[in-house]
């Protein structure tokens, strides 16, 4: 079942091009325009939505979290992401016109089931985006948008994150059409976007796992890492150091890079690796300006500097002690390779110290008790 890989989190960590590309397949009409046939809630009432909360748990709450800066560009409406189970706890104001997203692989997480009952009880329409056909959510769920990862077997979350992602942003393309906030060609051009994904995940894999390895094998023995990134790259920092502390037993934080001087520098000493997430140099410099000082201050501090960054950074050349390299690709599309080294990485260091990587100690791959 593992088709020749030694764990099913390496074999799923290898199909993230493909779930990315399955998760596009044939949601697109013969002009191009995007159709999401799964999706039963009429025109009429999605014209009408004027804010979206995304609730759900861990890794698919990050998810929602890269897919909120996307949303809110592209479609200008307010996107909120909620930890499920902090939502119905909260008297959380809904009503018909609030879309409320349920982001589950498994579809079957209690937090973000009980959480979804309550939006729907309140009034809102609620869509899930799943990985799993016919599981719990989808079916009490006004719509859904399936993510057609395959089925994700080890317990730490690979393949479904980029797939999540892929399906929100599919989901923002279609409210910017449906509500005219795009021009057609400029969701186009995302769209276009989006489908040269798949090839830039695989040239990271294909490329990037020796230098992945090897700085694994260096950092063995660390006893916790930093994890920091700005703009989408905050939640993928946020999912680089959930990895490593799932299955690798590390202990990490990750933290929005603007931070730092916030409080975070205070654990900078000698020798502590930090993972940065560097943003893009074109287009959005002044991110990239920013999370290059970042790096310079903890560096100043004796830091062992980990960076993802773009193909010929020379910032990141100039500072970084290792760098996974991602090929260029526009801002809001980096997630998507971006935390692909980072799966990596999770895994070849739990592999060194000896662990089960898709059965890590204390965790279920789906979490039905609330
Ligand atoms: O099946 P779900 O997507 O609803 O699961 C949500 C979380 O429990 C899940 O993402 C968890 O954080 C994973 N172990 C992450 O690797």
């Amino acid at each position: 079942e593992k088709g020749g890989w030694d764990s099913f989190m390496d074999k799923e960590i290898h199909e993230d091009p493909a779930a990315v590309q399955r998760t596009l397949l044939g949601r697109f009409d013969d002009s191009g325009a995007i159709e999401l046939d799964e999706v039963r809630i009429d025109e009429h009432d999605f014209k009408a939505i004027d804010k979206i909360i995304v609730v759900a748990c861990g890794t698919a709450s990050y998810a929602g979290q890269v897919a909120k800066y996307a949303i809110e560009h592209w479609v200008r409406i307010p996107v909120e992401i909620e930890l499920a189970h902090e939502f119905r706890y909260r008297d959380p104001i809904l009503n018909a016109r609030t879309l409320v997203v349920a982001i589950s692989q498994s579809g079957e997480t209690m937090d973000t089931l009980m959480a979804l009952r309550h939006a729907r009880e309140q009034g809102s329409k609620v869509l899930a985006i799943c990985n799993t056909q016919g599981a719990t959510i989808p079916r009490e769920s006004d719509a859904v948008l399936y993510t057609h990862a395959g089925p994700e077997v080890a317990v730490a979350s690979t393949k479904a994150f980029v797939a999540q992602i892929t399906a929100a942003y599919l989901l923002g393309l279609y409210l910017a059409q449906v509500k005219g906030t795009m021009f057609r060609d400029e969701i186009r051009q995302q769209v276009d976007s989006l489908k040269d994904m798949p090839r830039k995940i695989q040239w990271v894999l294909d490329t990037q796992t020796a230098a992945v390895e090897q700085a694994a094998e260096r950092m063995a023995n660390a006893q916790s890492f930093l994890f920091l990134g700005r703009h989408v790259g905050y939640p993928v920092a946020l999912e680089g150091a959930l990895k490593l502390k799932e299955i690798a037993y590390t202990f990490t934080e990750g933290f929005a890079a603007g931070e730092l001087k916030h409080g975070p520098i205070a654990l900078v000493d000698a020798g502590e690796p930090v993972v940065f997430i560097v943003p893009p140099e074109r287009g959005r410099s002044v991110l990239h300006t920013k999370v290059i000082s970042g790096i310079e201050e903890v560096k100043a501090r004796g830091a062992t500097i980990i960076a993802v960054a773009e193909e010929g950074d020379k910032d990141v050349q100039r500072y970084a002690d290792v760098v996974f390299w991602r090929p260029a690709c526009p801002t809001l599309m980096s997630p998507l390779v971006d935390v692909v080294p980072l799966q990596l990485f999770a895994m070849n260091m739990a592999k060194i110290k000896g662990y089960d990587v898709d059965k890590p100690r204390n965790l279920a791959k789906s979490v039905t008790v609330e």
